[in-house]
């Protein structure tokens, strides 16, 4: 596939899980692709796993200086998919400050301010596609994940927003939004709890990333050039129930 051919994308997060899922099917696409993440020998190796179509740039979403550090490193990016995020597990009367402070400074405020800083490029040169990887529990309520899910809702009212004051100017924002999917990084956070989950969805199973990616790619490209705005949930029937 070469729908991609020239385009360049950052998927953050993306050497591990779904984010590399991602990144792995934009440059499949033909996508120049930066993948980056706080792990360097992981980011190295999934970059050079991924081959001469990737680079990968450390960064920590949760660190403002980092993210403007990412925006600088970027150059030029068409495709922003904005995947990276903190999980924690915790009952609301258990919550942590510095837990809360973490998941809201990696999953808003340095989404919100890569967008910010990368968007401003795209509106210049008329054109950019933006996703945003929420989650189904942003619309439902699940025991233990108040801050996650919180932030993650945080996220699709700004989708509204950013569509709204992107459009004009040729750039589309969405969100996916997906069910439970067999990552490690899940797995390590929430054990048997995302197995659980996957088995009362309809299609009665978890996803694999790659599942999630197909429809970040899907919105990312050219087969959704009258789509902004919007969520597409990717839940295995979980936001029907
Ligand atoms: N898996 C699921 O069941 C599920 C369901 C719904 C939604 N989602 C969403 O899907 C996205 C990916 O989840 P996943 O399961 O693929 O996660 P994962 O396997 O744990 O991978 C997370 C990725 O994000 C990076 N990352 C984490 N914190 C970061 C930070 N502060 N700054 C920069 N990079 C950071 C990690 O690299 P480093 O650790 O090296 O930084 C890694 O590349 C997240 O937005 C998540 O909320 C997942």
């Amino acid at each position: 596939m070469t729908e991609l051919l020239n385009r360049s994308a950052l998927v953050t997060g993306g050497t591990a899980g779904i984010g590399l899922a991602c990144a792995q099917l934009l440059a499949d696409a033909g996508a120049q692709v930066i993948i980056s993440g706080r792990d360097t020998a992981r980011g190295e190796a999934a970059a050079t796993a991924l081959g001469s179509r990737a680079r990968f740039v450390p960064a920590d979403l949760a660190e403002i200086d980092s993210v403007r550090n990412l925006v600088r490193r970027s150059g030029d990016v068409d495709i922003l998919v904005n995947n990276a995020a903190s999980f924690p597990a915790a009952l609301t009367v258990d919550q942590r400050v510095d837990s809360f402070e973490k998941t809201f400074d990696t999953n808003v405020l340095g989404t919100y301010f890569l967008t910010a800083g990368l968007a401003a490029g795209m509106l210049d040169r008329g054109s950019g596609s933006i996703v945003n990887i929420t989650s189904m529990v942003a619309s439902k309520g699940v025991a233990a994940a108040s801050a996650y899910s919180a932030s993650k809702a945080a996220v699709e009212s700004l989708t509204r927003t950013w569509a709204i004051e992107f459009g004009g100017r040729g750039v589309r924002v969405n969100c996916v939004a997906p069910g439970p999917t067999s990552t490690e990084g899940v797995v390590a956070q929430w054990g048997d709890t995302n197995d659980e989950l996957g088995r009362a969805l309809p299609l009665g199973r978890t996803a694999a990333p790659a599942e999630i990616a197909a429809a970040v790619v899907f919105l990312a490209g050219p087969h959704a050039s009258f789509i902004t705005g919007t969520t597409l949930h990717v839940d295995g029937g979980g936001s029907a129930m």
